[in-house]
């Protein structure tokens, strides 16, 4: 069923309401997501985007409810992934000859994976399109925000800016619009949707907010393809995402540890009171990893000042969950973080050193060796433990002064 957003503009999506996880199970979902698809009557007819394709049917079912197919003059991808361009293959066998209008790069990715020769319309930033009632679209290539096809459209007039991805959540609402849902959630899941998908783009997408802001678009609504519109005070998203885009961090340090026998638990839990000691003001929080949801995890990583991680040393190595973790952290491209690594072992004890290594080539400022401690920590070594903390809390401290 479609529901007005204002005007002539619907909005005729998905609510997934069971999505656990997205992007494979490369990331969590917890609050589901939906896919956002619009329609736009005017003397054409605009679709843009459409849905995941396990609801294509569905999708393509309840729009012919809407509109007679053959009355759709203008089709809008503004990005190829299956999440938007799902039902294509389903709702083209209705009208093959409708004109595709996206970007260059997303005639690859739409024929690389739909092996379809449609009649695509390339477009460039700045090229326009009149949709009659003397509106027209307006097109923004969005490039890595996130592929390399992404574009966002905008609609004069109306003043709405379909921005795919770009000011997403992945977070199930029955609601429209972003003033009518629990704010708390709301801003967790784009911070969430930011830190795990867009935060390696973050230097271009600085560039593109600026160029954004240059065309001097008035903005009204923020049409994203996942989750709440931004109707009420758009701009407080895009402010959010300048801050986010800017090395962000808030005043938290985490210490994050995957253990065997607690003796790594032990000394994450004593170097966290060290932390607290030199520095009340700040948020400390411990994680075991192999406990927690590791998209929230990197959530709470992008907004701290430093992490602290451990692994115990096992057959020379780390354990696989902190090693993976930690090529998570590097693929997410975090900057402007410092890190100090510790670990218990009992006969070689490598975890630290190859902890140091990972983490300085994810682009974390390592501050020294680490903390190592052999067997399980007695009371003296739990006391260096905290002694540590307090060391390396003295030192982020003092940074952060200068
Ligand atoms: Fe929501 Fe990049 O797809």
């Amino acid at each position: 069923m479609k529901k007005a957003i204002v005007n002539n503009v619907f909005w005729l999506g998905k609510v997934d309401w069971e999505l656990k996880k997205f992007h494979g199970d490369e990331l969590t979902t917890n609050h589901g997501s939906t896919y956002n698809s619009y329609l736009i009557c005017e003397e054409k007819n605009v679709l843009i985007d459409t849905v995941w394709m396990p609801f294509a049917g569905e999708y393509v079912d309840n729009l012919a409810k809407e509109i007679d197919l053959n009355q759709i003059d203008i089709i809008i991808a503004n990005h190829g992934e299956v999440d938007h361009s799902g039902a294509l293959p389903i709702l083209m066998k209705y009208i093959p000859d409708t004109p595709i209008y996206c970007t260059a790069n997303a005639v690859q990715s739409l024929k690389g994976q739909y092996h379809q020769d449609w009649n695509f319309q390339i477009v460039k930033t700045g090229d326009k399109l009149e949709i009659g009632n003397g509106k027209e679209l307006i097109f923004v290539e969005m490039p890595m925000l996130h592929w390399p096809d992404s574009m966002a459209t905008y609609l004069t007039k109306d003043n709405i800016l379909f921005s795919n991805d770009a000011f997403g959540q992945h977070y199930a609402t029955d609601k429209l619009f972003n003033n009518l849902v629990d704010q708390c959630d709301l801003f967790k899941e784009a911070m969430k949707y930011y830190a795990n998908i867009l935060n390696p783009f973050s230097q271009i997408l600085r560039k593109k907010l600026e160029e954004v802001i240059s065309l001097g678009l008035a903005i009204d609504i923020i049409a994203t393809s996942h989750g709440v519109i931004w109707k009420d005070n758009p701009m407080q998203i895009v402010e959010k995402y300048s801050q986010w885009a800017d090395n962000y961090q808030e005043n938290q340090i985490i210490v994050i540890y995957g253990t065997m026998w607690n003796g790594t638990k032990i000394i994450a839990e004593k170097i966290s009171e060290g932390i607290e000691l030199i520095d009340p003001d700040a948020e400390v929080k411990v994680f075991n990893l192999t406990k927690s949801d590791q998209n929230d995890l990197i959530t709470e990583v992008f907004k701290s000042k430093a992490i602290v991680i451990g692994s115990p040393t096992i057959n020379n190595n780390l354990l696989s969950s902190v090693a993976g973790f930690i090529h998570l952290l590097k693929e997410l491209k975090f900057k402007n973080k410092k890190a100090a690594v510790f670990g218990c072992y009992g006969w070689s004890g490598e975890s630290t050193k190859l902890l140091n290594e990972l983490l300085g080539n994810a682009g974390f400022e390592i501050i020294d060796e680490g903390f190592r401690n052999r067997w399980n920590p007695n009371e003296g070594q739990q006391s260096e433990a905290i002694e540590y903390g307090k060391k390396i809390a003295n030192i982020w401290k003092e940074a952060t002064i200068i």
